[in-house]
């Protein structure tokens, strides 16, 4: 039977090349945004689901709504994501509290939405995309940077808990992928900053990296593997400098692991 997954953020970027991957590999994709018409023309392959998942209803309705129509999903991908960038003494909360409402609070809704009737069906993938800011913090990004170690703590201890039930959770971990991201970026107004030099150092690192960086199907090949293998890693890092990250937090004392940090920033 042809496996269904919802993909959250399919219209653009990591998402996009994911749906388009996953329907070219025989899945039946429900993919999510915040405005489906938009998207309709340039990816047919994909059912189109709208979703915010800033709000609870429409979670609820999407998931339920993709579900109904595959008789039950297989897979669910959280990947729906963006950034903020500016000082942790300037970000208002509000900012803040709207990071943490789509890229955790949103995963945290599709999850709850979709893990009844996988438990129930006694099977299930569930793809969380986090990143490699979650685990080496980006100078003015700490609040992305936070949402993402926050998904890499829920990954972990979900898969934990769905052990003995046939739900298998992954954690994607991407470092730099070259899509539209800091396109949308909220970046506030890094001149007027009390840090403008160094928060003006650090965006132009971070303008800069994305263009050089592979594009975003190879995050939907791992996405791919994680939901067709037959056991699926609790993890797939993506570029190398995601596989060498841990292995220098792991062995570096933290000052000179921030200082290598600070250095690749140019903070
Ligand atoms: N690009 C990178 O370097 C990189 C690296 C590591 C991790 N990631 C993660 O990968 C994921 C995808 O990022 P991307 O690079 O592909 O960025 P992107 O091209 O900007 O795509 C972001 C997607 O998220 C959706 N989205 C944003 N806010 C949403 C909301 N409130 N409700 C529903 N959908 C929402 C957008 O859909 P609509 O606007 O159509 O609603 C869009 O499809 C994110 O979680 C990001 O943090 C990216």
């Amino acid at each position: 039977m042809q496996p269904s997954v919802l993909v959250t953020g399919a219209s653009s970027g990591i998402g996009a090349s994911t749906a388009k991957r996953l329907a070219e590999h025989g899945f039946r994709v429900f993919g999510t945004s915040r405005h489906p018409a938009q998207h309709v023309a340039a990816a047919a392959h994909v059912e189109w689901i709208e979703m915010d998942v800033h709000d609870d209803a429409s979670v609820a309705k999407g998931v339920a709504e993709a579900a109904a129509a595959a008789g039950g999903l297989d897979a669910l991908v959280c990947n729906a994501g963006y950034g903020i960038f500016g000082s942790i003494e300037e970000v208002t909360l509000e900012a803040a509290r709207a990071q943490f409402e789509t890229n955790f609070f949103g995963v945290l809704r599709c999850v709850r939405a979709a893990l009844p009737d996988m438990r129930r069906a006694g099977r299930g993938r569930i793809v969380l995309v986090g990143s490699l800011a979650g685990r080496a913090p980006i100078p003015f990004q700490a609040h992305y940077s936070a949402t993402k170690a926050a998904i890499e703590s829920m990954a972990l201890a979900l898969r934990n808990e769905l052990h003995p039930t046939g739900v298998k959770v992954v954690l994607v971990e991407p470092g730099d992928i070259d899509t539209g991201f800091n396109d949308v970026m909220d970046w506030g107004d890094p001149g007027a900053s009390a840090y403008a030099e160094r928060a003006r150092a650090a965006e132009r690192v971070i303008r800069e990296s994305l263009p050089r960086a592979p594009g975003p199907d190879v995050v939907a090949r791992a996405i791919h593997t994680a939901l067709c293998a037959r056991r699926p890693r609790v993890r797939y890092t993506i570029g190398a400098e995601t596989a060498l990250t841990p292995i220098g937090k792991r062995w570096l004392p933290d000052g000179i692991f921030l200082r290598l940090i600070r250095k690749h920033f140019d903070v």
